[in-house]
């Protein structure tokens, strides 16, 4: 069996991507690379095609993650092919829940409802502010609950 997650912010420049970055290398570490399958994408459509933020390049260099990806808007087509679509915050949360075709057997929540021990359930978004530093040690503890759930809810 294959788990598919999609991580979903604004733009797919900062936040989402850094979610992909992280738990896929989680998910290598774990030896689940052919068994959960990671992607990310944007509500908006702004920066299709663009290479990761700076700051979330240089952020997953430093912590030794690699990460090429470039950004991509959501699609209907998400809907159907993903198990879990995870929000970055409550805002991307409302837009996903309206586009969300009434058959969609997906999970959508925020990434952060999984990390009961993180005190927030949004993830900052750093393309305001530059708090690139923040917003890893919160995509870290989300990402690492988050593989926790999945391994226990799918038994993989
Ligand atoms: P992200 O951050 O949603 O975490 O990728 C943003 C990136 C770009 C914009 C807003 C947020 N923007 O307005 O272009």
């Amino acid at each position: 069996m294959t788990v598919r997650v999609l991580f979903v912010c604004l733009g797919n420049i900062c936040r989402s991507p850094m979610a992909e970055g992280v738990f896929q290398h989680l998910v290598d570490e774990a030896g689940l690379s052919d068994t959960v399958f990671v992607d990310s994408a944007g509500t908006g459509n702004w920066h299709v095609g663009e290479r990761a933020h700076r700051g979330t390049r240089n952020i997953l260099t430093k912590h030794g993650i690699a990460y090429d990806g470039r950004a991509r808007q959501l699609t209907t087509r998400d809907f159907g092919q993903f198990d879990y679509i995870l929000a970055m915050d409550d805002s991307n949360l409302s837009d996903i829940r309206r586009r969300l075709p009434r058959d969609s057997n997906a999970v959508v929540k925020r990434f952060l409802d999984f990390a009961d021990d993180v005190p927030t359930r949004n993830v900052p978004d750093p393309y305001y502010d530059g708090r690139f530093e923040h917003v890893y040690e919160l995509v870290h503890a989300g990402a690492q609950a988050l593989l926790d759930h999945i391994r226990e809810k799918e038994g993989v």
